[in-house]
């Protein structure tokens, strides 16, 4: 909330919505008559949040959508140029007790993982289809996982038995094909890594990202706010390089001895982030241990 300052009467945006926490947080900081934009990819998520947020009546306005189409949205709605944008990414601690989405290690529902189950291909069949050179890739790709080459291996051999149909079964199999954590390390599940792997593929976070941080800039008024909650290297090297390449604004290549390009800084870094939680915090939500947040502002350039 410091790092969105969002100001009585102002026109903010929440690009992911999920329980509607930060959303409830926003209302109240614009209130009297400020609006919020709330978007959330998982109709589920928009379902709850729409009865969380009755109260606040016509303030809250919320679609189901996902953020990559963030620069539509808002023009349709009537909050471009907007005065903030949160993005707080990744999966919902909802998403994550709902079995049926197959986003824990234990869930014995379907392995599906989409945030939006009508859009796209559940991680289930992205399993079953991709051959083990392209598992690996993946693996490494979008999970770092050092011992990917192995874990594909197994899955191959699992699915000519059986299709990895939950996310217990695949968890399993995952951690019969690692070996065993040396001791003394904080305990992460072995499937940690091929799970974010198979969930930022099946929803293609990071070229959602890509698109709704590129938006944001065109959304926001100069004195705007652009506030990005990540929860892994990834995605935070995305916003970081992103907000990195706005501040400098030229793009020319460094052997030019003049900028060329003319092409000036539209973002500039809010004091006080990047930021990461307090011991305190951690202490009372161990969720957030992951978790950096990166807050720019935009320019009048
Ligand atoms: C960490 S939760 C947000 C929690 C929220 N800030 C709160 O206070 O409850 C992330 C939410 O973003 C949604 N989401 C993730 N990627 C998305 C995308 N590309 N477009 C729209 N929503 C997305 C997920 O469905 C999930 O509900």
């Amino acid at each position: 909330m410091q790092a969105l300052a969002p100001r009585p009467g102002s026109l903010q945006i929440d690009g992911t919505l999920g329980g509607g926490g930060h959303a409830v947080r926003i209302l109240e900081a614009i209130a009297p008559d400020g609006r919020l934009l709330g978007l959330d990819a998982d109709p589920a998520a928009i379902e709850r949040a729409r009865r969380r947020l009755a109260a606040y009546g016509s303030r809250a306005v919320l679609r189901q959508a996902n953020f990559e189409e963030l620069a539509t949205v808002a023009a349709e709605c009537g909050f471009d140029p907007a005065d903030g944008l949160l993005l707080d990414l990744g999966l919902s601690s909802d998403q994550l007790a709902d079995d049926a989405r197959g986003f824990s290690f234990r869930a014995a529902g379907a392995l599906d993982m989409r945030f939006d189950p009508a859009r796209g291909e559940p991680a289930s069949e992205l399993l079953g289809r991709l051959d083990e050179r392209a598992l690996t890739a993946l693996f490494r790709r979008y999970g770092e996982e050092p011992f990917a080459g192995r874990i594909a291996r197994a899955i191959v051999q699992a699915r000519t038995r059986a299709p990895i149909a939950t996310a217990a079964e695949l968890a399993e199999i995952v951690a019969r094909a690692v070996p065993a954590r040396p001791s003394g390390r904080r305990y992460v599940h072995p499937a940690t890594r091929v799970f974010q792997a198979l969930r930022i593929a099946v929803n293609r976070e990071l070229e959602a990202l890509e698109t709704a941080l590129a938006a944001a800039v065109q959304v926001l008024r100069p004195g705007g706010r652009l506030v990005v909650l990540t929860y892994h290297s990834l995605e935070d090297r995305i916003v970081k390089r992103f907000i990195a390449a706005e501040r400098r604004g030229c793009v020319c290549p460094p052997e030019l001895p003049v900028c060329v390009c003319g092409r000036a800084p539209r973002l500039q870094i809010v004091p006080g982030t990047p930021a990461t939680p307090s011991a305190g915090e951690l202490a009372s939500n161990p969720r957030a241990r992951s978790a950096r947040l990166r807050a720019a502002e935009r320019l009048a350039a």
